[in-house]
């Protein structure tokens, strides 16, 4: 006799009694897999359908038909709506997929991301999530041995991603700074009035999320110093010195100083030892936003470009992006836990003090949220399965493809190099020829044309105010071939712009 009930008698039976709708035990796993089943099958079939990396439709013809399969009711709902999202998704699978930093995730890390949202447990509290409290705390340890700090003594939460864990290292920073130079508690009192303005420096080209922690902080996008970088994006050690020996001299607080390891475009890496030695000097806390670089930790090849990460007081690291995670997977680490007080919350409903002092413990004050799913889960079966060199060749295999790329672009007249890449990002143009602002339509046109045709997701950029593409390589099973013919498509596009141009002049 199967256990697995067919869907229709899932959808009688759920409206019949909405018991037998939920997933936990005893029926619901079976349901799950029947219903999951079934959902894969018509997301294969939707996938062979696009038949490309996103869908040949525009964002009018798109949202038509959402609307049309947002009339599905009952047991139609789940496949109409499946197909719906996958004939209208980007794939980040699709080789020819390549503009961001999405990364396609792991079959092994999807299957238990569906175990954690069946058993549906919540971090904010011992008794929401025992064994996933203890599998997070215990992960967060390894990741921060990974980085270098001592595991036992070391920080860490699970986060929704770099922006979330951005924003809560730079509240940790606030808090210390602001309230080691005025002597009153931030969190309790808010911000002191003083006349001495807080100051965030980190590269030009850190990511927009500093000066949206700054803004959601209290502390002003303004208070964000923006310290010039040099030609690969990296922040240069001596306009840093200058810009905190100005701070100083101005008797402004330096709240932190961001450095960045791997730039969202070019994938720069600042110069880590010489920033956390100005650091140590001038007494600032060192934030290290490693949302795309910190998956180098994970390939012993190249793990040496992250050298001085240790110094860091504060360390983001994203496993949605190099670390083939699905969304959300992003990680906090701090050098010592009790860097978290700031955020330390005792809750009666929660984590009353003595559940915590009988031994239960609480991982409520490492977060800004209170409910949390065990993203973690997917983490620890990803690092099981495949090792940290599982994922470390596949960190490698991109970074090889990057530079493989970049020869590619270098061999198509028609095309232009901005840089060689440092990790597995390739930034480029079509040589439009003519003035800079036709060169920067032409580019701005033919990506917009792939997007149009449903042929490639091409990144767009901009370095020194003219426009550049962007391949962000994080599909370890694309391959030259790929690469070659995904060059060819921009070049091609590039071509028929500057016709379409041309005839429209
Ligand atoms: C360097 C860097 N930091 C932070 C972020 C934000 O990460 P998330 O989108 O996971 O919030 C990104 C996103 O691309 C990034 O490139």
């Amino acid at each position: 006799m199967s256990i697995t009930p067919s869907t229709e008698d899932l959808a009688i039976s759920a409206e019949a009694s909405p018991r037998t709708g939920l997933a936990g035990a005893p029926q619901g796993p079976a349901a799950v897999s029947a219903l999951v089943e079934e959902a894969m099958h018509t997301l294969a079939l939707a996938t062979a359908e696009r038949g490309g990396p996103l869908p040949a439709r525009g964002p009018h013809e798109v949202a038509e038909a959402v609307r049309a399969a947002l009339s599905a009711t009952g047991a139609a709902a789940l496949p109409r709506l499946t197909r719906a999202l996958t004939a209208g998704a980007a794939d980040p699978a699709h080789p020819h997929c390549a503009a961001h930093l999405h990364c396609p995730p792991l079959a092994v890390a999807v299957a238990a991301d569906t175990v954690a949202s069946v058993l549906n447990q919540s971090l904010d509290s011992w008794d929401q999530s025992p064994a996933a409290t203890a599998m997070e705390t215990q992960v967060v340890a390894e990741l921060a041995e990974l980085v270098g700090y001592r595991g036992e003594q070391a920080g860490g939460v699970v986060t929704s991603g770099g922006t979330e864990s951005n924003l809560t290292a730079l509240m940790l920073a606030r808090d210390h700074a602001l309230g080691t130079a005025t002597g009153r508690e931030v969190g309790r009192h808010g911000l002191a009035p003083s006349r001495a303005r807080p100051r965030i420096l980190c590269g030009r080209v850190a990511h927009f999320s500093v000066q949206r922690s700054a803004a959601l902080l209290g502390l002003g996008e303004d208070a964000v110093v923006a310290v010039d970088v040099d030609e690969r994006h990296r922040m240069r050690p001596a306009a840093l010195r200058a810009a905190l020996e100005r701070t100083r001299a101005d008797g402004d607080v330096p709240v932190a100083i961001v450095a960045t390891a791997g730039t969202t475009d070019l994938g720069g890496v600042d110069p880590l030892p010489a920033i956390a030695h100005l650091a140590e000097e001038f007494g600032v806390w060192l934030h290290v936003d490693a949302a795309y670089g910190g998956g180098l930790l994970f390939s012993r090849r190249l793990r040496g470009l992250l050298s001085g990460l240790e110094s860091a007081h504060s360390v983001s690291m994203d496993l949605h992006k190099l670390g083939w995670q699905p969304v959300a997977a992003g990680v906090l680490l701090t050098r010592e836990r009790a860097m978290f007080a700031p955020l330390s919350r005792s809750v009666d409903y929660l984590n009353p003090t003595d559940d915590e002092e009988s031994g239960y413990p609480s991982l409520l004050g490492y977060s800004l949220r209170t409910t949390r799913r065990a993203d973690v889960f997917k983490i620890a079966v990803t690092l099981r399965t495949l090792g940290t060199d599982g994922l470390g060749a596949m960190v490698e295999a991109c970074h090889d493809l990057a530079q493989r790329t970049a020869a590619q672009v270098i061999a198509e007249p028609r095309l232009e190099l901005a840089q060689a890449p440092s990790l597995t990002t390739v930034v480029f143009r079509y040589r439009a020829g003519g003035t800079a602002e036709h060169g920067d339509r032409v580019n701005a046109r033919l990506r917009r044309r792939l997007l149009e045709q449903g042929r490639a997701v091409v990144g767009r950029t901009s370095i020194d105010d003219r426009v550049w593409l962007k391949l962000t390589l994080l599909n370890p099973d694309t391959t030259p071939d790929d690469t070659a013919a995904l060059l060819a498509l921009v070049a091609d596009a590039g071509d028929a712009e500057q016709s379409h141009l041309q005839e429209s002049r």
